[in-house]
């Protein structure tokens, strides 16, 4: 019975667009909790300290930075979800502070963030183990608790409306993962990361475009068909999507960045491409029918997507990496 009341919903633009109103409305009557970024609860403890442990090895290995040069680099974390695990590592290699900004705060579990801290910590270096000693106390078999101000976060900031609160140019890294495509506002999101950052620092993002859900059993660029009035309501508050493209991501990073790359992680649903590429090469990448399934689509996207070329509309991931010129160079 539920199963063809899915099929049935899942067949019809117009219910699918009343669905996902239906769950925006119960979002905001709090009938359903936010869960975009609770993470490590789906997670057994040795798949977060890979996820852990894979995040930070990405931002390493794209940046193009050793490890070495995180040495007293004061680094900002958008949206980093229900675990600081990420941060934790950038202190154990030599960061001086790390600041988490989250819009919300996702339903974490203490315990098991507990865990993971611990593991995190005894899967270090002495050196890295004592460049965190006052980050993290004991509680016991297997935990260990954040304490102190160089591992810090604040909840329930959205990156568009830091303001004041964090003092320009006083951060050296920024990093997010997963978060940026969510920001209600990616320009003012950009500027004002732009303007807290250092005349020397660094951005490292990865962003995820694909349709996270949305309307994906019609086509996996079926969303971007979906009129910006629709769109807004079927997808905001929780979890907004701003379906920003590559060409947007490349754009701020070139305006505001004297050097920036575009690596591409995803290409439409395909798993995602590792190495990432810093161009799609068909045949590798990508194939004729995923170039009929973008041409086939085009006709019908929304106004803001038809400047797009097939491979802009083919790239549904992005690490972008940012950088200032250094001072003196
Ligand atoms: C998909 S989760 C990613 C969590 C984590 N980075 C990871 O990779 O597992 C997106 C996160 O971004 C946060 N977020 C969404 N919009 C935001 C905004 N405007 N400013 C700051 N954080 C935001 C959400 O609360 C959530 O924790």
């Amino acid at each position: 019975m539920i199963s063809s009341l899915k099929r049935i919903v899942d067949g019809s633009r117009a219910l699918t667009h009343l669905n996902y109103y239906k769950g925006q409305l119960a979002y905001q009557f709090g009938l359903h909790r936010h869960l975009s970024g609770a993470t490590h609860g789906r997670f057994d403890l040795n798949e977060s300290l890979a996820y852990v442990r894979g995040v930070f090895d990405d931002y390493v290995r794209y940046s193009g930075e050793p490890s070495s040069s995180l040495a007293g680099k004061r680094v900002m974390e958008i949206g980093p979800g229900d675990n600081l695990g990420v941060g934790l590592l950038f202190l154990a290699h030599g960061a001086t502070s790390y600041l988490a900004v989250d819009r919300f705060s996702p339903q974490a579990d203490p315990e098991r963030n507990e865990q993971i801290y611990a593991a995190l910590l005894d899967g270090m270096t002495d050196e890295q183990r004592s460049r965190v000693a006052d980050c993290l106390e004991p509680v016991g078999q297997g935990r260990a608790r954040i304490t102190g101000s160089r591992l810090a976060a604040q909840y329930g900031s959205a990156i568009e409306d830091l303001g004041r609160s964090v003092a320009s140019e006083s951060v050296d890294v920024i990093i997010s993962r997963a978060v940026l495509e969510h920001v209600y506002d990616p320009v003012r999101a950009w500027q004002v990361m732009a303007s807290v950052l250092h005349p020397d620092g660094q951005m490292w993002h990865k962003v995820d475009l694909r349709h996270h859900g949305f309307y994906d059993q019609f086509h996996p660029l079926e969303f971007l068909t979906v009129p910006t009035r629709i769109w807004d309501r079927v997808t905001q508050p929780d979890p907004t999507l701003n379906r920003r493209r590559v060409d947007c991501f490349d754009q701020l990073a070139k305006q505001a960045f004297q050097e920036s790359e575009v690596y591409l992680t995803h290409v439409l649903d395909h798993e995602e491409m590792v190495p990432h590429r810093k161009q799609l090469e068909f045949g590798r990448d990508y194939d004729d029918e995923d170039l009929q399934l973008v041409r086939a689509i085009h006709p019908r996207l929304a106004p803001e997507f038809r400047d797009l070329s097939d491979e802009q509309l083919l790239v549904t991931g992005i690490f972008v990496i940012c950088r200032r010129k250094r001072s003196g160079s």
